[in-house]
């Protein structure tokens, strides 16, 4: 890291008591001051509603929010402004291609390829959009090592397919899927790629053009960024041909009384008030990510995971799921402990201080999928998730408090 740890971690309010040790970064990350400043700022010296006063209030606004369409084109290497719509979270973006996109070119029996470890956020919008078309659905699995393969997307994808949709890093194995590859495949096909980045921008440089995607989504809560602002990165070509997702204030061009024409792009797809102030909010949060720099991040991250791993295989009662110690895995390690459901797990964890995730992760497919491979006893999984402010010793002292879990409960007592 170019800054101290123990200084990083001073940056965020939340953490400075050091009682908790946050282990739930995939479901959320924490925001560091300058983000809150940020967001601060924008109520404080130039909140007015954007893109509509001709005062200075709100012109200042509307640069302010324009100028974080401009970061987070650069932060992607998107080729212009336009290609960036502002949404509410990566759940947004991926129902707007799924309405817009998706119902206005599929036809009967065209078919959508994605992986059966995808989040809800990457499934239910395809089956709305499938049922609606009589399109179908096919599903990758994955390998021993959490793993999807070239070859199963080889497999997968064919002259019927019109979009694959994959997770750039699975929210439940902590693997990358290989979306490069993907991208060549599903063009070759005449198909279309989105990735749901939810997992990946947090951890990795991410360059849209290089992977080739056509689409990309993402939310500013799981980088150090507000909630409530979310990313769709999209072609300018596709765009152009989508017709709008919501309608409503500021994405008219002119309105009739039977009828209305749209503004230009990005604006047709950000019906309604904007949200501003968090997109001030995340342009701060890409800022404090490239003052940390990728690099130092996942080093941080991976000497955490380490610790947690070598510790969690060292208890017999552990099972671990995918291959979290292989390179290109990132920040999340999933386990069960014989007899425990993980809901009991999470809750006695929480007494220590510790915060983990237990369940689903919104991710039933998965779920049921690893109940049929693994036998496990609970259709749900325990989940610990690193960030870059997250300590070797925290890493340590969870290690210690599972290893205690049975007993607390009762096993062996
Ligand atoms: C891989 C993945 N996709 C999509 C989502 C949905 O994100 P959001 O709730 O911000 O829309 C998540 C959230 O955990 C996720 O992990």
């Amino acid at each position: 890291m170019k800054k101290d740890l123990s200084l990083i971690r001073k940056d965020f309010p939340i953490l400075a008591s050091g009682e908790v040790i946050y282990f739930d970064n995939a479901a959320t990350c924490q925001r560091p001051r300058q983000v809150l400043d940020a967001i601060e700022d924008f109520y404080t010296t130039h909140n007015a509603n954007p893109l509509r006063g001709l005062y200075a209030w709100s012109v200042q606004a509307t640069d302010a929010y324009e100028n974080a369409r401009h970061r987070v084109a650069r932060w992607l290497n998107a080729r212009e402004d336009a290609e960036i719509i502002f949404v509410r979270n990566t759940t947004e973006a991926i129902n707007l291609v799924a309405y817009s996109y998706a119902l206005s070119t599929l036809k009967e029996g065209d078919e959508i390829v994605l992986s059966v470890s995808e989040h809800h956020s990457n499934l239910l919008p395809w089956q709305m959009a499938a049922q609606a078309k009589g399109a179908k659905l096919r599903f990758l699995e994955p390998d021993d090592d959490g793993r999807i393969t070239e070859e199963m997307l080889k497999e997968a994808i064919g002259e019927r397919t019109r979009i694959v949709a994959l997770a750039q890093v699975s929210n439940v194995l902590g693997t990358a899927l290989p979306i490069r590859e993907a991208a060549g495949l599903a063009h070759e096909a005449g198909a279309v790629l989105l990735v749901d980045g939810a997992q990946g921008l947090p951890h990795m440089h991410t360059d849209v053009q290089e992977i080739n995607c056509d689409f990309y989504a993402f939310s500013g809560h799981k980088l150090p960024g507000p909630m409530g602002i979310g990313v769709l990165y999209a072609k300018r070509e596709l765009l152009e041909k989508m017709p709008p997702f919501l309608r409503g204030g500021e994405m008219i061009e002119y309105v009739k009384r039977d009828s209305a024409t749209y503004a230009e792009l990005p604006h047709r797809f950000e019906a309604g008030t904007v949200n501003a102030a968090d997109a001030v909010g995340l342009a701060a949060a890409l800022d404090y990510v490239e003052a940390l720099g990728y690099e130092a991040i996942e080093e941080q991250e991976a000497k955490v995971v380490r610790i947690i791993l070598e510790g969690l295989r060292a208890i017999p009662e552990v099972q671990v799921y995918g291959a979290p110690e292989a390179e290109d895995h990132h920040g999340i390690v999933t386990f069960n402990i014989a007899g425990c459901h993980p809901h009991d797990v999470a809750s006695v964890l929480d007494e220590e201080g510790i915060a983990i995730r237990a369940g689903h992760h919104c991710a039933q497919p998965l779920m049921e999928y690893l109940q049929e491979r693994y036998g496990m006893e609970f259709r749900a999984t325990a989940r610990a998730s690193v960030a870059f402010y997250n300590t070797e010793e925290e890493a340590r002292r969870f290690v210690e408090a599972v290893g205690k879990v049975r007993g607390w409960l009762g096993f062996g007592a």
